[in-house]
């Protein structure tokens, strides 16, 4: 079974939305265990034992939440243990040009420098899908997408 990972932190329940629809299109990949928890539900030690690990943030002053950062720098613990996992980000801001991409790529920043494998995409959100505000039509066509990817990639290389 291929273990993924999906955790953030949302305060107004946007970045919980997409982590929602992440999590029931990663579901549908057969051969996939997938856990969705609340970054504060997750320790530093977990991150051990997942395939790929997938982080969703609302976007604070065009970066990650305070709440993600402390789980990135915590795992300074377990530096060069979790590279070859695949990596992966989504964030949502209160606009457009608020700051998404900066913030899915610094937290891509950190995956990398464990490591990590990170996917792209040809087509829609290519860094991994954005919302402004609560997810509309497009950004949950784009969660979906980012779900299914995720976990046919993480079932190829570790299922
Ligand atoms: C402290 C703080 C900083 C924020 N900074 C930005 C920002 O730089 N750009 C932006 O577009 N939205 C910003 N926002 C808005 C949030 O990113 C946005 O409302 C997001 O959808 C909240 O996600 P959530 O519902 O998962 O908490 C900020 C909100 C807060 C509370």
């Amino acid at each position: 079974m291929a273990k993924i990972l999906i955790t953030y932190y949302s305060r107004g329940g946007n970045t919980r939305e997409m982590a929602k629809i992440i999590e029931s299109a990663a579901r549908q990949v057969a051969q996939t265990e997938v856990t969705c928890q609340e970054i504060d539900q997750v320790k530093v030690d977990d991150l051990l034992l997942y395939d790929a690990i997938i982080i969703g943030t609302p976007v604070y002053y065009g970066t990650m939440a305070a709440e993600i950062k402390k789980l990135i720098d915590d795992s300074v613990c377990h530096h060069s243990k979790l590279a070859g996992k695949i990596g992966g980000a989504f964030a949502s801001s209160g606009n457009v040009g608020g700051g998404n991409e900066t913030a899915i790529m610094d937290i891509i920043k950190a995956q990398l420098i464990h490591g990590m494998i990170i996917p792209g995409s040809a087509q829609g959100d290519h860094y991994g899908p954005v919302s402004i505000g609560k997810p509309d039509d497009r950004a949950m066509a784009q969660c979906q997408k980012f779900g299914k990817l995720i976990a046919k990639l993480t079932v190829k290389m570790f299922g």
